[in-house]
């Protein structure tokens, strides 16, 4: 059977890299863009979607006008707009996954991937190479949403069967896109302002290190999620994720190797905080065991692939 999928939130950070790689996959015309407007900087090649998925009735008229059989559910506010934020943050968060979950328990639609996130740690969750199952209480309404996300996903998938499958992504890093007001954007910027000004203000302090990955690994493992036999996707909560780890200055350190003379102050805002109460690095062995998974990125390959690619685009700007 052919499978239509749409993406809830396609024009943000993931959702601009997911779209273009998913239609290679799957046909152009097989993968349908939605959010609340259309990106404004680039074209989409195939269908997009005006969609506010609070609004259920116009979600469930673009599943039946299309005949979506997947949903991509990346739509949300992140860790430190939530804040900002709080109740509408567990308002969009939340009611979105239900909208979704209960559209897969009722058969309108066959598969579902929504995101989970490092933040449903806290500062009682052990903090290096911190396991699949272990203290779970955080401290941020973004993480709270997050983990209740994902006791719901693991309900729905044993009391009705629902097949929702979920990662716990890190810090994501990627020169296609902007961030979207998390914790770790930091982890992009740094390498516009490096290239631009040969200089960078963190707002987060010298050895701050955290759990990031490259957005192709990132891509990699949403896709290979999504495409693993049922059987092999055990833990249907969310799982573990791991690529690199980094402090603000190890990452500094790596651009001065390609941009000799680049600098970096520090100048940590109310994120610090957030970022304190987050795990240093993820043991990620049950994605690895279960369905494969295997980063390719350290943090030397992505500099040097995010410069590059940085570099052509300002050249050609
Ligand atoms: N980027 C990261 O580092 C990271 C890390 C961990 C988890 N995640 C998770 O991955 C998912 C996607 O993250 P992202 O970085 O692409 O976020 P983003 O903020 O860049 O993009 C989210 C998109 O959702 C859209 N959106 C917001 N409200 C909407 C609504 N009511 N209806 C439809 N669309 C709406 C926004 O317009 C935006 O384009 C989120 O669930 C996030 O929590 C991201």
């Amino acid at each position: 059977m052919q499978e239509k999928i749409l993406v809830v939130g396609s024009s943000g950070q993931i959702g601009t890299e997911l779209i273009t790689e998913l239609r290679k996959i799957y046909g152009s015309s097989n993968v349908v863009a939605s959010d609340l407007r259309k990106p404004d900087f680039f074209e989409l090649d195939g269908p997009f979607e005006e969609l506010d998925i609070l609004n259920p009735q116009r979600f469930h008229e673009i599943v039946k006008a299309h005949g979506i059989t997947q949903v991509y559910l990346l739509a949300a506010l992140l860790s430190a707009t939530a804040e900002k934020n709080p109740k509408f943050a567990w308002q969009l968060n939340m009611d979105s996954l239900f909208l979704v979950l209960d559209a897969a328990k009722e058969g309108l639609i066959k598969k579902v991937y929504w995101p989970s996130s490092i933040a449903v740690f806290g500062p009682t969750t052990p903090r290096v190479l911190t396991p699949q199952y272990t203290v779970m209480e955080p401290n941020t309404i973004y993480g709270i949403s997050k983990q209740a996300g994902e006791r719901y996903c693991e309900y729905y998938h044993q009391k009705y069967g629902v097949d929702v499958r979920s990662l716990r992504y890190p810090g994501l890093i990627g020169y296609k896109s902007a961030p979207g007001g998390g914790t770790t954007d930091y982890s992009v910027h740094i390498y516009h302002e490096a290239l631009k000004k040969g200089t960078y203000e963190c707002f987060l302090s010298e050895n701050t290190t955290l759990p990031m990955l490259y957005m192709p690994d990132a891509l990699k493992a949403t896709i290979g999620i999504m495409e693993s036999e049922a059987a092999k996707v055990k833990i249907r909560s969310s799982y573990n994720l791991a690529g690199m780890s980094f402090s603000p200055k190890e990452i500094a350190a790596e651009i001065a190797k390609h941009i000799p003379g680049f600098t970096i102050t520090y100048k940590p805002d109310s994120r610090q905080q957030i970022a304190d109460s987050w795990p240093q690095s993820i043991n990620d062995d049950e994605a690895r065991a279960h369905w494969g998974w295997k980063p390719g990125y350290d943090l030397s390959a992505m500099t040097a692939d995010m410069l590059t690619h940085l570099k052509a685009a300002l050249q050609s700007s």
